[in-house]
């Protein structure tokens, strides 16, 4: 390998670390193409059916309408804005701790939305629930 292969190689491998993590994990989602972070949504009010699904078992979540709810047990049931207060990639629940957790740089939130710790500065939004039977309502 003469010196021109070598800085050719070494280029191409420094530029494909420097790819940022929203382009290169696509599955998370990241802040808007504005730099944004999306707005904790409004005017909630919709109702789940916890018979089957996630929200069927304990520890079991789902994300709907920008909203995560979470299954803490039988009774107790929680609900925050899906979207980081960091860059507004969809927190997931972490059942064992009761708490919330994004995966893209590490904030930690509590079972109501509270910030923990890690870049985020500002909680999540929690909203109201209510069980009657096997329908879970959702509201602001
Ligand atoms: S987007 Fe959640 S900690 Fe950065």
């Amino acid at each position: 390998m003469n010196r021109k292969e070598f800085f050719a190689r070494v280029g191409f491998g420094a530029a494909s670390l420097l790819v940022p993590a929203c382009i290169s994990g696509l599955a998370i989602s990241c802040s808007s193409e504005d730099g944004s972070v999306p707005s904790a949504p409004t005017g909630v009010d919709f109702t789940l059916d916890i018979s089957s699904g996630a929200l069927a078992t304990d520890k079991g979540y789902l994300v709907k309408n920008g909203i995560i709810i979470a299954r803490e047990n039988s009774t107790t049931f929680l609900a925050v804005s899906a979207a980081c207060t960091h860059e507004g990639t969809t927190v997931n629940y972490v059942g064992s701790s009761n708490t919330f957790h994004c995966p893209n740089h590490g904030s930690n939130f509590s079972s109501t939305g509270t910030r923990i710790d890690g870049p985020a500065s500002t909680n999540l939004k929690q909203y109201n629930v209510s069980l009657t039977g096997n329908t879970l309502r959702v509201y602001s």
